[in-house]
């Protein structure tokens, strides 16, 4: 069976990648199928704390609400072959696009690596609040902001 090709590779990046990044790949995943897209997304975090870990369970509930299955999806960090492996490559924050600056060394790439948030408020470096120190209503202001950037991303890139 003819397969076809993938013509965007997305990773999301947060922190633990198991709160903000999940949601992004999930929403992103919905929107692909709904718009019959040969793209393809992951996510990753910046931090081995969770790896191997489910999503939080307030971003899988958020994500639940909104139809949207994440739990299945296993915290892994980001590797330096991230770099040449994807297309796009979304921090959520800014602290997370300084460690991926330090694990990428010189094979940094600005022009693939940026702030999610640029991409719906451009030149802002706003950040994707981290939602892990709050309540569970900071995972729905967390999902509504990803999923206006995760369309933005459709209409700009298709
Ligand atoms: P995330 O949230 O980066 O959106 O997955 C966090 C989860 C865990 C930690 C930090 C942020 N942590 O330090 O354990």
């Amino acid at each position: 069976m003819h397969q076809k090709s993938i013509t965007m590779k997305i990773l999301m990046v947060c922190l633990g990648n198991i709160c903000r990044s999940p949601i992004a790949e999930g929403v992103m995943e919905k929107l692909i199928k709904k718009n019959y897209l040969s793209w393809k997304v992951a996510s990753a975090g910046t931090n081995s704390y969770h790896i191997g870990s489910p999503p939080h369970e307030y971003s899988i509930n958020i994500c639940n609400k909104n139809n949207v299955d994440i739990k299945h999806q296993r915290a892994r960090r980001f590797q330096l072959s991230d770099l040449k492996e994807y297309d796009k490559i979304y921090a959520m924050a800014e602290d997370v696009l300084t460690d991926i600056k330090h694990i990428s060394g010189s094979d940094f790439d600005g022009e693939k690596v940026t702030l999610f948030l640029n991409e719906l408020f451009p030149n802002s470096n706003r950040s994707v609040t981290d939602p892990w120190y709050g309540e569970e209503d900071g995972y729905a202001e967390v999902y509504d902001i990803i999923e206006r950037t995760c369309e933005r991303i459709v209409e700009k890139y298709r």
